[in-house]
């Protein structure tokens, strides 16, 4: 037992300790399943839940629907006799530390949504015991955890709640996921792991439970310094995305190569990291989490001018380079209108199937709202399902030279490292390349080869 803490959570942090508590992981998804593997792979009785019959039954089959991770982390989880995959919330009671992976969008006006926080919340609510740990991963404004999921979970609770004291009894923290999907050299069990609870017992809690799994657990002061740093962590990278996608409009115009420039500048060895332009912001977090703080500081009645430009600059980047297509092929003699474009790359980042809030749909809605032909080709998305704001209904087309040839423009959107570049280079009668991926066929491409 150490000084902050009583009788239960003693309890609970032995039951940690010696790998007896059992974790609910709610939300099988990006964060929720790597995480539940990692914490499962650290000796910790798992109980994962979700929503989505399907993910549940794929995991009973050993297939991982989220590609990238591979099948062996679905296996792994399946075969063992610690783990075991749920729809049924009633079972959140025999959970003694529940960990919320829920998803966290914008609502239509941009306003943050955090009905899945609450709906967990009150299903946690539902089933609520004495010496139970609630730790929220999902990315959100500060002092949801405090303002927003404890109540929730103790309005649920009814009648229990009396006898059930925050602090006490139950335990809250905050703990962000900084997953960086497709990105080989960290995973969730070595990427450090931020946990602030809503009381110094709550904190020492979480991190016994994460140290299960991750190796590097930062402790910190309050579940509202973990939310905060978690934000600053994304706006960080939406303000220097676009501060890059601003220089680079100036030095195309210029006739500057931005990502020459990108690549000189960060040979200095201190006070500048790298940031490359784009066609756009993507994915689940960029451009979404900044928004909630906008949201939040308008209740202190302060502005975020920072956030606000960067989303104005990133959000006309789909615009900007429909635009240099427009133009390149207008150099070829051609209109927009009646061209057909190849958009090469649909997920948002490259070497993941990840579409979520991918520029890609933007700029083939784009090009056809411009009247061009457009299809797609991305090797890890064969179709289209419909999303938050998109619902292409397209279908990925062959890869080969005759297709390449076949388009009178090639726009690479997302550059995947297991497309064969060389094709498109030989073949294209033009391309409009917004990663930089065709760098090594400049000299062969000459004016085919346009940069945006
Ligand atoms: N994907 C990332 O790279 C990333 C990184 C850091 C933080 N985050 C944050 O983590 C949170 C989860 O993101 P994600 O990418 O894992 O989302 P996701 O959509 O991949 O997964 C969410 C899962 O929750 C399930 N779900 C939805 N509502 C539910 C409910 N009420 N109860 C139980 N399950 C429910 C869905 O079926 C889905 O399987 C978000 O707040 C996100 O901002 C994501």
């Amino acid at each position: 037992m150490t000084a902050s803490m009583n009788q239960t959570a003693s309890e609970l942090l032995a039951r940690i300790e010696r790998c007896e508590a059992k974790i609910g992981v709610v939300g099988l998804g990006y964060v929720g399943l790597p995480l539940a593997h990692a914490l499962h792979s650290g000796g910790l009785p798992i109980l994962g839940f979700d929503i989505d019959q399907s993910k549940i039954d794929a995991i009973k089959a050993g297939r991982n629907y989220l590609v990238h991770l591979g099948n062996e982390l679905v296996t792994s989880l399946r075969d063992s006799s610690r783990f075991e995959g749920t729809t049924d919330f009633s079972r959140l009671g025999e959970a003694d530390v529940i960990i919320i992976c829920v998803p966290t969008p914008l609502g239509k006006h941009w306003e943050p949504d955090i009905s899945y926080i609450i709906e967990t919340a009150k299903a946690i609510g539902r089933t609520l015991r004495k010496g139970q740990l609630v730790i929220l991963e999902s990315t959100t404004y500060p002092r949801t955890t405090r303002d927003d999921m404890m109540p929730a979970i103790m309005a649920a609770a009814g009648g229990r709640a009396r006898s059930l004291e925050i602090g006490r009894d139950i335990f809250g923290a905050f703990s962000p996921e900084r997953e960086d999907p497709g990105r080989k050299s960290h995973s969730t069990s070595t990427i450090p792991k931020l946990v602030g609870g809503l009381d110094a017992a709550s904190t020492e809690l979480a991190a016994a439970v994460y140290r299960k799994g991750v190796t590097t657990v930062v402790p910190v002061s309050s579940a509202e310094v973990a939310e905060s740093a978690k934000l600053l962590e994304n706006i960080f990278r939406a303000v220097n995305i676009a501060l890059v996608n601003e220089m680079k409009v100036v030095l195309d115009a210029m006739d500057i190569d931005v990502w020459e420039v990108v690549r000189a500048a960060a040979t200095k060895p201190f006070g500048y990291m790298p940031f490359y332009p784009g066609p756009g912001l993507g994915g689940h977090c960029i451009p979404i989490d900044p928004f909630y703080l906008t949201w939040k500081a308008r209740e202190y009645g302060h502005s975020t001018r920072f956030i606000e430009l960067a989303g104005e600059i990133n959000t006309s980047m789909p615009h900007y380079v429909v635009d240099r297509t427009a133009e390149a092929l207008n150099g070829q003699g051609k209109p927009m209108k009646g061209s057909k474009i190849l958009v090469v790359g649909l997920a948002y980042k490259a070497d993941i199937d990840d579409v979520r809030e991918s520029p890609s749909f933007e700029l083939i809605e784009l090009c056809k709202h411009r009247g061009a032909v457009v299809d797609y080709y991305d090797p890890l998305v064969p179709a289209t399902w419909a999303g938050r704001k998109h619902d292409l209904k397209m279908t990925s087309v062959a890869y080969d030279a005759k297709t390449i040839a076949s388009y009178d423009c090639i726009l690479i959107s997302t550059a995947h490292s297991s497309v064969d570049y060389r094709t498109i280079a030989e073949h294209a009668k033009l391309c409009v390349d917004t990663r930089d991926a065709l760098r090594a066929f400049e000299k062969t491409m000459g004016a085919r080869l346009v940069r945006a």
